[in-house]
């Protein structure tokens, strides 16, 4: 097949890779600005290389016509979360949305692969609005923790490196591996409330700091110097005690102080 013919087929399937980066980006965003635990982490996203279509095509007996239609993973999306009960909120998340439908799951999470591969696997319909109108498509959300990540993405460059023949006493050990992972999983969330308050209160701190900040910028314009430079030597005091309840007061009096320069200005 031309290349010029590839580019056009693969077209849509970029777009859904992009648009879907964004959205689930923009998730994480919005749950960070409400001052909420985001339960993904990260986004990834990819089209399939167009030798990699080739390859599975050919291993699998699809022939180039099909393509499209027998190749599921030609736009794939990953999604990695922090701990193992975000993975269900994701999946949630993603059922409850009308952008998506999800046509198929595999939860090799709690049905780990025989190499140790774990994992949660949705194949959802997606459609993008291109020059030609509208395209259905499917794409893959490959959904897992940080450590399952971690262990998937070794044993994918083990496989590369062995050409898919791994030797056994590097399986044997992916697979002590891969139950050391779900130790380590269990044992993080054991502390993920602990862990979620911590990361919780550091966003509530860094958007405080910039509010603040922001603020005392602004006065610049309208108090007097020796004015600001007291207020600067009282956020720093305050800055330094790390104390999320004194920064809150200290915002709300900075708030007040503008709010009267403002007035006193127009
Ligand atoms: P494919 O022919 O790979 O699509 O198999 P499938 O249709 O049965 O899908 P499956 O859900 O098993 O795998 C889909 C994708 O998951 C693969 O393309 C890989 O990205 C990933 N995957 C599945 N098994 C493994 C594994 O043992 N190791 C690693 N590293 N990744 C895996
Ligand atoms: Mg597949």
């Amino acid at each position: 097949m031309e290349i010029q013919l590839w580019r056009k087929i693969l077209s849509p399937y970029d777009q859904a890779v992009k648009e879907l980066t964004v959205k689930f980006e923009h998730l994480i965003k919005e749950y960070r600005e409400q001052g909420q635990y985001s339960p993904i982490e990260q986004v990834h996203g990819r089209v399939k290389s167009i030798s990699s279509i080739l390859d599975k095509a050919q291993k699998k007996g699809i022939a180039l016509n099909e393509i499209e239609e027998k190749l599921e993973d030609i736009a794939g999306i990953r999604i990695i979360c922090q701990f193992v009960e975000d993975i269900q909120k994701v999946v949630d998340i993603i059922r409850g949305r009308t952008d998506m439908h999800i046509r198929e799951e595999k939860d090799y999470v709690s049905n780990m692969k025989e190499s140790g591969y774990r994992s949660y696997h949705l194949i959802v319909d997606y459609r993008v609005e291109t020059m030609y109108g509208p395209k259905d498509l499917r794409a893959e959300i490959q959904i897992r923790t940080l450590a399952m990540n971690f262990w998937a993405t070794i044993e994918h460059s083990l496989q590369y490196k062995y050409k898919k023949n791994i030797p056994d006493h590097i399986r044997e050990k992916l697979s002590a591996a891969a139950d050391a992972i779900i130790v380590l999983d269990q044992e993080m969330s054991q502390v993920r409330s602990e862990i979620m308050d911590a990361q919780n209160s550091f966003q509530i701190q860094s958007r405080l700091v910039a509010d603040i900040l922001n603020t005392i910028q602004n006065l610049y314009n309208l108090a007097n110097k020796r004015e600001i430079l007291k207020i600067q030597d009282e956020f720093y005091r305050i800055y330094q005690s790390e104390n999320l309840e004194q920064l809150r007061r200290f915002q709300k009096e900075l708030d007040l102080i503008a709010e009267g320069y403002r007035a006193q200005s127009c």
